[in-house]
């Protein structure tokens, strides 16, 4: 019986841009107070092209596999793109997660999100909160940050 599919086996075996980006353009950072993971994702952004995406997550298996399979998404796509990823996409790409292990593959949308939202904000680019779909952002997107 295997409860992870092999791409999930596969990218947590095998993690895609794990690592730090030096002087990064964005990052984001975040996390999931019921589990206690953690993921950050780096970006290097050029003439809105990801060029470079790299993560770092402190978390379970399902996290470190979708964080994986997130950057291999959006690398090299526009940030208008990248910034459409849902966790419903990743989910799938990974041939699925159990569904109590769901919440792992949204920390992958919110950490792509936040850094990008990070990015904006570092360059003064103006940006509409409503692409920001996820609760950290738009929490963000409130000025009541940290
Ligand atoms: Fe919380 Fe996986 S158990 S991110």
């Amino acid at each position: 019986m295997s409860l992870y599919s092999e791409k999930v086996m596969d990218h947590f075996r095998n993690p895609r841009n794990v690592g730090v980006i030096e002087n990064p353009d964005g990052v984001g950072e975040v996390g999931n107070a019921k589990c206690g993971d953690i993921m950050k994702m780096y970006i290097k952004v050029e003439n809105g092209i990801l060029v470079d995406v790299k993560f770092e997550t402190f978390g379970c298996g399902s996290a470190i596999a979708s964080s994986s399979m997130a950057t291999e998404m959006i690398k090299g796509k526009p940030l208008s793109e990248a910034l459409k990823l849902t966790n419903k996409a990743v989910t799938e790409a990974l041939d699925g997660l159990p569904a109590y292990k769901l919440h792992c593959s949204v920390l992958a949308e919110q950490a792509v999100q936040a850094a990008i939202l990070d990015y904006y904000k570092k360059n003064n680019i103006p940006y509409d909160p409503a692409e920001f779909k996820c609760e950290h952002c738009a929490h963000e997107g409130e000025g009541t940050e940290e």
